[in-house]
């Protein structure tokens, strides 16, 4: 692997921070990791002082929209130690969308060394808070300049860091869009490319204006399938079974969906991956064998969903989510190390 020179800030902004009062995803540390690839390899990875890029106007990236990310989070354990949430599978994920968008692999043991270093340096901005975290943002961009439809030839990746305030799950609402859609098979849903957010702008902003906190998104042949929720993925309990939908090509695979998949199963539930339509969910609501609905995502963990606004009505769920509660403790006893880690999802950051 690549050594990675570290150049330290003479200036850091450490002290202007309110840890009390943290504006969310607005805040950067002082530190950031950046490695650009040229002539067909990743070359000179390196911590700065954070700093601005400059753009040249034909910059791939903004024009052809090669662009994918990654978001995870660093916490403390009891004892001062940071930790990282299954990096791992953050790696392999940002090259499948790396693959996806026509772009170049980076290397994951070199993605998990830049963030331990980068966490390690700006570790005096990881809020103790319970349920506070810092927000980590590793991506990927089209550098080269050029006008014309083909991939890029220089990117760059770079891992840049936020702290983020505690975060309290509150019942959400989400509105079941059927005019716009997220994905559709064969399309790049599955890819954490920046596009799929840029598309999903308008239909949120519409969502919120009728009340709504996300869109949930069905799927584009016959918006009769559920696939996942803005930013989340999204479970059901119905009848003391939980159901989630299936991945099938066109929704992230989460990581937070495959950890509380595991938690579930060793809580001794029934866990299915299957097509969920959301006539199903409308009818088990009306007979009342819809217990619980949640959705899981780095950003919130695990988000407990009150109600699903249709074109038709209103989908009702109950207004307690034991299993939901439950598996969001656990998860969030893992992440600071209060709950013995059976499953080595943890890595420390010496
Ligand atoms: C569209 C979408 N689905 C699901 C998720 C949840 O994925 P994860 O649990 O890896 O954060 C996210 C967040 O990254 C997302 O943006």
């Amino acid at each position: 692997m690549q050594e990675i020179k570290i150049t330290k800030t003479e200036n850091s902004k450490l002290s202007e921070l309110d840890f009390d009062n943290i504006p969310l995803g607005k805040i950067f540390t002082d530190h950031m990791f950046i490695c650009d690839y040229e002539n067909g390899e990743w070359q000179n990875p390196r911590i700065e002082p954070m700093h601005a890029i400059a753009t040249h106007p034909a910059t791939m990236a903004l024009h052809y929209g090669q662009a994918i990310f990654e978001g995870m989070k660093a916490t403390f354990n009891k004892d001062g130690m940071p930790l990282l949430f299954r990096p791992n599978k953050n790696a392999a994920r940002i090259n499948f969308s790396a693959r996806r968008m026509g772009m170049p692999e980076f290397p994951e043991d070199l993605f998990i060394e830049g963030l331990k270093q980068v966490v390690s340096l700006d570790r005096e901005w990881i809020p103790k808070k319970k349920g506070s975290a810092m927000y980590l943002r590793p991506f990927m961009y089209a550098t080269e300049h050029f006008i014309g439809m083909r991939a890029a030839t220089s990117y760059k990746f770079l891992i840049i860091c936020s702290p983020a305030g505690p975060y309290f799950s509150e019942r959400i609402k989400l509105y079941a869009e059927k005019k716009f859609i997220r994905a559709a098979h064969g399309g790049t849903g599955e890819a954490k490319a920046a596009g799929n957010y840029a598309a999903a702008i308008l239909p949120t902003e519409k969502a919120k204006e009728k009340g709504y906190n996300q869109v949930l998104w069905l799927d584009a042949a016959e918006h009769k399938y559920i696939e996942e929720v803005g930013t989340m993925n999204i479970f059901f309990k119905i009848n003391g079974k939980i159901v989630t939908p299936i991945r099938d090509g066109s929704i992230l695979d989460g990581i937070t969906r495959m950890s509380v998949i595991d938690l579930l199963r060793d809580k001794g539930f029934e866990v299915t991956e299957r097509p969920i339509t959301i006539d199903e969910i409308k009818e088990a609501s009306e007979n009342g064998t819809l217990e619980e609905a949640f959705g899981t995502g780095t950003a919130v963990g695990i988000a407990y969903i009150q109600e699903i606004g249709t074109e038709e009505g209103i989908i009702h769920v109950s207004n307690e989510s034991p299993v939901a509660e439950a598996v969001n403790n656990t998860l969030n006893g893992i992440k600071i190390g209060e709950i013995e880690d059976t499953f080595g999802w943890m890595e420390a950051v010496e």
